[in-house]
């Protein structure tokens, strides 16, 4: 199984170094540059990140890696090819490739993005096998690793461009989930590494469903959640490329929140505060949140909030929480 698995190995460090060269050497390449440097992309990420293009033809990587002594039946395990009625054809084609490394910083696996906005999937990933389970593993766990030991704290991004785009600004603790719900598996990894997690997902609804999801997990694993939201409904790629790296540091210094900031804010932005109604279950499902989540502390702040915004004493809003957090017990 060893030697397999180093075959597999093999063959995507190969095929990574062929995309990264048709990317950057070849007339093939030029319209993926291009596309890549309109997103703000330099030569020297490309680089970095190893980033290729997979030609449009059918077999550039089953002929490649036949003639370095790979059988077909390899290519398709580990998802390089597949198999159609006339024969073997490139999983990849016409897509900008970002390799997937493991822990040790081995390439592994693939995703590829289209760059013609009317073709599904965006994002064309390798399929599980052997050496790779989505679940398990985390973009740039490797290169981020270093970092994320020495400040305790890590950043947990959405997608292949936010880490990228982050890192070429100088925010270089980033790592990414890939369109998958944080795991138990990924944040015990994260656990080896450091204490708190800046949760930064997308700005829009998927994002924020996303970071409800991510906060109990990280919390399972004995994590403090730090939630950045983006401003706008932006991604944290969009936002850096707009504002800069010192910018996305300025947004991590003063607007990251707490859980209990967050979940009060996303619970403010789905109730009717225009009725009273809405403002009394508004209230009181916040009271529900503060017995059951905040610290002492974070209670009293909270609840002096409260009671300046609806106009109600702290002292009936202590009792009510009091009443909360005997049902908790
Ligand atoms: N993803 C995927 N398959 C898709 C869509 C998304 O695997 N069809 C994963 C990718 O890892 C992607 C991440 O989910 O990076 C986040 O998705 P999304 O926010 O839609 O994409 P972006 O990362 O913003 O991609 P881009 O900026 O290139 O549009
Ligand atoms: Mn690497
Ligand atoms: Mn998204
Ligand atoms: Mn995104
Ligand atoms: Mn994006």
């Amino acid at each position: 199984a060893m030697a397999k698995h180093q075959r597999f190995r093999e063959a995507h460090e190969l095929t990574a170094k062929l995309y990264n060269y048709i990317l950057m050497n070849t007339d093939a390449g030029v319209q993926a540059l291009n596309y890549l440097e309109n997103r703000g992309i330099s030569r020297k990420t490309m680089v970095d990140f190893r980033l290729g293009f997979a030609p449009k033809t059918n077999n550039t990587v089953v002929s490649f890696l036949r003639k370095r002594g790979f059988q077909d039946e390899e290519l398709v395990a580990c998802g390089l090819a597949v198999e159609m009625g006339t024969g073997l054809v490139d999983r990849f084609r016409g897509r900008v490739m970002v390799p997937i490394c493991d822990k040790k910083g081995q390439v592994i696996a693939f995703g590829g993005r289209t760059m013609d906005a009317k073709v599904k999937p965006k994002y064309l990933n390798s399929p599980e096998y052997d050496l790779f389970h989505k679940s398990r593993l985390l973009y740039n766990y490797h290169d981020a690793r270093k970092l994320i030991r020495q400040g305790r704290v890590a950043l947990l991004l959405e997608g292949y461009m936010d880490v990228i785009s982050l890192a070429q600004a100088g925010v270089l603790h980033g790592v990414a989930t890939l369109g998958t719900s944080l795991t138990e598996e990924q944040a015990a990894l994260l656990k080896t590494d450091c204490d708190k997690t800046i949760v930064a997902y997308d700005g829009d609804a998927a994002g924020r469903k996303a970071t409800v999801r991510a906060i109990d997990i990280l919390l399972g694993a004995g994590i403090e959640p730090l939630i950045l939201q983006i401003p706008d409904g932006q991604d944290p790629d969009e936002y850096v490329q707009a504002n800069g790296g010192e910018a996305f540091g300025r947004l991590m210094q003063r607007r990251t929140l707490s859980v209990v900031q967050f979940l009060l804010d996303d619970m403010r932005q789905q109730a009717n505060l225009t009725s009273s109604v809405g403002r009394t279950a508004f209230v009181r499902d916040a009271l529900q949140l503060l017995a059951k989540r905040a610290t002492p502390v974070e209670q009293e702040y909270e609840m002096r909030n409260l009671s300046q915004e609806f106009n109600l004493s702290v002292e009936t809003l202590k009792e009510e929480l009091r009443g909360f957090a005997k049902l908790n017990k």
